[in-house]
């Protein structure tokens, strides 16, 4: 049996790939390590957490004694770390969070790890390492900064971020990198780019967008919404970072991509008017509006959900412009392709919301208005 130290899974990726391991995998024990930030929820694992094949530590993956614990206790086979500060604009108000967590919190995760692996020294001075472990690194495609209207990061594309949550990233891309030169240790890092799906929190872009649709408000577009992102399912993402944990050669780095390449502004058309024909030939959606204007005959009103709800407004600084991902690597080494296509899983992740608008209230109570309020008061 193998067990897996599994950072940040409370959170929006980390928790569909518990769910994918608990549902593909049969032997196998995972450690849930998550300090339950405003980005995490409980909820999320509610049906997952049965403290056998899964079970839940609330923690800080910087905290040194309790991960020294942890791994005293379970002997970890596998750490994928996915705790992170996540969101571009909160790292824009305050980047040293971004820092301690997403650095010294990967940089005290790789030492327990260092400690508890290796069993003594090579003629060389290298540490020894007990066989078959393995640390994952989730990064992002935000280390290689921005592109122009063509081309694609490879994972010879210099490092090159902008923001603070993406150099934060970089520079744990960079400790990791520097653990396997220095010591040996067999690890692995994946650079994805944006992912969508189920248990995404309200403040990125694709849910905040069905959200403020259901509350009948306007839609922002940071400012002309001509800035491309590449979307992938993210159970697409999670396969993939199971093929590269399992599969792959120690200390490779792999993108992760699916060429799905959309402007800002065609997601967001996109999710009105699917949001609109869902509710059109599905009545039993309506319920989950909370605007509802009534026609003329007392039918519930569609027609003001259309593009008029967009609104341009200030845009984030530093706005990375272009990110798309060049698969090839990942394609010819592991066989890894996408399986959800664009048009299957939009469709799927809004018909998710709709469905599970208790999850978003319980996430999106508290802490969300707050931030809400503060993050786009000051854009208009
Ligand atoms: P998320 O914000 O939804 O979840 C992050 C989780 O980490 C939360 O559950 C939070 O409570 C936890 N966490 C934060 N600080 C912690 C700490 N100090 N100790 C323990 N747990 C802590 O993020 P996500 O979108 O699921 O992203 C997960 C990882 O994938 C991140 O490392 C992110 O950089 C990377 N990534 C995300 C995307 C994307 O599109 N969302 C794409 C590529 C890579
Ligand atoms: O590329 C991978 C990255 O994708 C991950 O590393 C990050 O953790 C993840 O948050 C995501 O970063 P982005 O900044 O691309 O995601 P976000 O959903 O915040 O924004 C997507 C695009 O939409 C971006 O160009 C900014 C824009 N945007 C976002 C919000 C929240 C708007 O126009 N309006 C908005 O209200």
């Amino acid at each position: 049996m193998n067990t897996y130290l599994i950072t940040g899974a409370a959170g929006f990726i980390g928790s569909n790939f518990v769910k994918y391991l608990l549902r593909t995998r049969t032997d196998l024990r995972i450690v849930v390590l998550d300090i339950l930030t405003y980005a995490g929820n409980l909820g999320t694992l509610a049906d997952d957490i049965d403290n056998e094949r899964c079970i839940f530590v609330r923690g800080d993956i910087g905290d040194r004694r309790l991960v020294e614990q942890l791994f005293a206790q379970y002997k970890f086979d596998y750490v994928v770390n996915f705790a992170a500060e996540s969101h571009v604009d909160r790292s824009i108000e305050n980047p040293q969070l971004f820092l301690q967590t997403n650095v010294l919190g990967t940089q005290n995760l790789l030492d327990c790890a260092r400690r508890a692996w290796t069993t003594g020294r090579d003629a060389q001075g290298y540490p020894t390492w007990l066989r078959g472990k393995r640390f994952h690194q989730v990064s992002t495609d935000e280390v290689y900064g921005s592109l122009g209207k063509t081309g694609f990061f490879t994972e010879q594309t210099p490092l090159a971020p902008h923001s603070p949550y993406s150099a934060s990233k970089t520079a744990a891309d960079l400790i990791v990198l520097a653990y396997r030169d220095t010591y040996h240790m067999p690890v692995s890092i994946t650079r994805c780019s944006n992912n969508y799906g189920p248990y995404h929190f309200p403040e990125k872009l694709i849910p905040l967008i069905i959200k403020n649709i259901l509350e009948g408000k306007k839609l922002p577009v940071y400012g002309d919404g001509s800035n491309v992102r590449d979307w992938l399912y993210v159970e697409d993402h999670c396969r993939a970072i199971d093929l590269v944990l399992h599969q792959a050669r120690d200390g490779e780095v792999y993108n992760v991509g699916g060429h799905n390449e959309r402007t800002n502004l065609e997601i967001v058309r996109l999710v009105i008017s699917t949001m609109r024909q869902l509710m059109e030939t599905r009545p039993e959606y309506r319920n989950a509006l909370k605007h509802k204007p009534l026609a003329a005959d007392g039918s519930i009103d569609l027609t003001w959900m259309d593009d008029t709800l967009i609104t341009f407004v200030a845009d984030r600084l530093g706005h990375d412009q272009r990110y798309a991902i060049d698969p090839a690597k990942i394609q010819h080494d592991l066989g890894w392709t996408p399986q959800t296509t664009f048009d299957v899983g939009i469709v799927r992740t809004i018909e998710w919301y709709l469905n599970h608008q208790p999850w978003v209230k319980q996430v999106t109570s508290g802490e969300y208005i707050k931030y809400y309020e503060r993050m786009y008061e000051h854009r208009n």
